[in-house]
C-alpha cells in the first residue's frame, strides 16, 4: 500500500526516475488559453505532474502554462514532470522521431520526462516502440512507457524489448479496476496509471462512494483520487476549473482503512468508458 504524504511526492520509475503520484490532465481542453490557465492554477496549487497529447491539440498552451508557472511560482523545469503521447497515425519508426520533436517545438520544451505509446496500434507499436528507446537511449526523454496496453500487448513487447516501459496508462476506476493488469504490472515493474480516474465524472452519486466520503469528511472525488494512489496508482484527474483543481489535489490528509479500500474495489463491473485495447478503429 501508497502512502504519499502531498502533491510533490513520488514514487520511482523502474529506470530510476521520479514521478509524481497525482497530475493534471488535459484532455478535450481544445482552447489553448484554457490549457494554459489550468496548467497554470494545477502548479500553483501545488501540482507538479502535467499529462497531455499530441491528439489534445493543446500542447502549445500547456507549454505556455508551465513556462508562465514556472516564472511566477519561481519554480526551473526540472520541477515538472511532463508527459506526452505519439499519436496513433503518427505511429512507425521515423514518423514517431518526427513526432516527438512536433510535440517538443509545440510544448516550447527541450525534453519531456515522459512519452507514451498512445495506443497498441497493431503491427505498428513495435516500430514505435523503437524509436522511443532510441530517443531515451538519445538521451532525448527522461522515460518512456505505454498506454492501453493490455497483458499480450506489453508480453509481446517485451519479446523484442531492450529497454521496459515505466508506465502503463490505461481507463482506470472503480467501475474498471484492472485487477489482473494491476498484477502483470507490478510483477514487472510497470508502474499503472489511471486515465478517466473519476469515471468522467460517472460515479459522484454511487452510494459506497457518497458513504465512504462523508465518513471522511471528504468528496466523491477526493475518496476516489486517494483509493487510486493508496492502491499504488498514479492519477491524472482532469478538471479545468480552479476550485475543482484544488479539491481534486487534496488528497493526502487521510488514509481509507482496508475495509473502505475493498468496498471501492468491489465496484468493479470492468466497465469501460473509453475504447476497448484489443478493437478501437482509430
Ligand atoms: N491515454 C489515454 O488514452 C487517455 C484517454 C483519456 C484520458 N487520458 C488522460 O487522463 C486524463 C483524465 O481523464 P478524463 O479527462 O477522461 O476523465 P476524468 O479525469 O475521470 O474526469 C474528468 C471530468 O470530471 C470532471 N471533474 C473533475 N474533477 C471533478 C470534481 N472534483 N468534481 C466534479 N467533477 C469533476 C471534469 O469536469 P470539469 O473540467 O468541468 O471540472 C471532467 O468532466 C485526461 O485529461 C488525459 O490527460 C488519457
Amino acid at each position: 500500500m501508497a502512502n504519499p504524504t502531498g502533491l510533490q511526492d513520488t514514487f520511482r520509475l523502474n529506470n530510476g526516475v521520479e514521478m509524481p503520484w497525482l497530475g493534471l490532465g488535459v484532455f478535450r481542453v481544445d482552447d489553448n488559453s484554457v490549457a494554459a490557465e489550468s496548467v497554470k492554477t494545477a502548479i500553483k496549487a501545488g501540482y507538479r505532474l502535467i499529462d497531455t497529447a499530441a491528439v489534445y491539440q493543446n500542447e502549445e498552451g500547456v507549454g505556455q502554462g508551465i513556462r508562465e508557472a514556472l516564472d511566477e511560482n519561481g519554480l526551473s523545469r526540472n520541477d515538472i514532470f511532463v508527459t506526452s503521447k505519439v499519436w496513433n497515425s503518427d505511429q512507425g519508426y521515423d514518423t514517431t522521431l518526427a513526432a516527438y520533436q512536433a510535440s517538443l517545438n509545440r510544448l516550447g520544451l527541450d525534453y519531456l520526462d515522459l512519452y507514451l505509446v498512445h495506443w497498441p496500434v497493431k503491427g505498428k507499436y513495435k516500430e514505435t516502440w523503437k524509436a522511443l528507446e532510441q530517443l531515451y537511449k538519445d538521451g532525448k526523454v527522461r522515460s518512456i512507457g505505454v498506454s492501453n496496453f493490455q497483458i499480450h500487448h506489453l508480453e509481446d513487447l517485451a519479446v523484442d524489448a531492450e529497454v521496459a516501459p515505466v508506465i502503463n496508462q490505461v481507463e482506470r476506476h472503480p467501475r474498471l479496476t484492472q485487477a489482473p493488469l494491476k498484477e502483470y504490472c507490478d510483477q514487472h515493474e510497470i508502474r499503472l496509471e489511471a486515465w478517466a480516474p473519476l469515471m468522467v465524472g460517472g460515479l459522484f452519486d454511487n452510494e459506497t462512494i457518497t458513504s465512504i466520503a462523508g465518513k471522511y469528511d471528504k468528496t466523491p472525488a477526493q475518496v476516489i483520487l486517494r483509493w487510486h494512489i493508496q492502491g499504488g496508482v498514479a492519477a491524472i484527474p482532469k478538471s479545468t476549473k480552479a476550485h475543482r483543481i484544488i479539491e481534486n489535489g487534496d488528497v493526502f490528509d487521510f488514509e481509507l482503512s482496508a475495509e473502505d479500500m475493498d468496498k471501492i474495489n468491489a465496484l468493479n463491473q470492468d466497465h469501460r468508458t473509453g475504447a476497448d485495447p484489443d478493437n478501437f478503429n482509430f
